[in-house]
């Protein structure tokens, strides 16, 4: 697979199959995104890969807590301007309308949403962390990790799903894994084989036209 295929073929996965991961896959997918890019080459990122025993264990935990309050970060925050409001609405309406839930269906809607806790089913979850004196720029080298290792997966024929969601539980992640309170959890990777049939893994997704995003000057 090209990297531009990994590219048109990834997606944020929403149903996983039971089909494991092997391990020697996930090493070298991990292994090979050590050369991912950082500002000072830094290499923020951190994080714990559970499978298994600890990942149930994790979810177990997950499933009996309650968000963080306060929470450590908040990845909803630019929500409360019109412009991403609506893209975030959008998403909403392609994502459970592909599942038949209606606008007005708050329970399955707010039921599905706990499936994050699970990672949707999948026999992976990578966590990604670092210390809290990491800023801006160190969490956006965090975040270019992720997607090298995310199209890394596409080429091993894996999927994922990127999981800010595990944010919201940050302290409670991290008093069960042992984590130091100097370090910030910032987003959870969920790692498997997608489900092709499943109507969440399948619909349209809107993205803004280059118009938009990116000013060309002396073309
Ligand atoms: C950093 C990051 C965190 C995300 N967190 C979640 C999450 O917690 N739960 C979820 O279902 N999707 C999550 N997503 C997936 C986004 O909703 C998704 O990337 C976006 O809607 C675009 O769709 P696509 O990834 O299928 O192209 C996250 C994506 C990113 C990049």
């Amino acid at each position: 697979m090209d990297v531009a295929e990994a590219v048109a073929t990834r997606r944020s996965i929403r149903a996983f199959t039971e089909q494991p991961v092997e391990t020697e896959t996930l090493l070298s997918v991990l292994e090979a995104a050590r050369m991912a890019p950082s500002g000072c080459n830094y290499q923020p990122w951190e994080a714990t890969v559970l499978t298994g025993a600890p990942l149930k264990a994790l979810q177990d935990v997950l499933l009996a807590s309650k968000p963080d309050d306060p929470l450590e970060y908040d990845f909803s925050a630019p929500g409360q301007v019109d412009k991403y409001k609506q893209r975030l609405s959008t998403l909403g309406a392609q994502m459970y309308g592909a599942m038949t839930i209606g606008r007005e269906d708050v329970d399955q809607r707010n039921l599905f949403s706990q499936q994050n806790l699970t990672s949707f089913g999948a026999p992976v979850l990578l966590l990604s962390h670092f210390p809290k004196l990491m800023k801006e720029p160190q969490w956006s080298d965090v975040g270019m990790w992720l997607q090298t290792i995310m199209l890394l997966l596409r080429g091993e024929g894996l999927d994922s799903c990127p999981q800010e969601w595990m944010g919201v539980y940050g302290r409670t992640i991290k008093a069960h894994l042992g984590l130091s309170d100097d370090t910030l959890l910032f987003c959870g990777l969920a790692i498997g084989y997608r489900d092709p049939d499943a109507p969440v893994n399948n619909f349209e997704r809107e993205r803004v036209p280059l118009d938009d995003q990116v000013r060309l000057l002396g073309f």
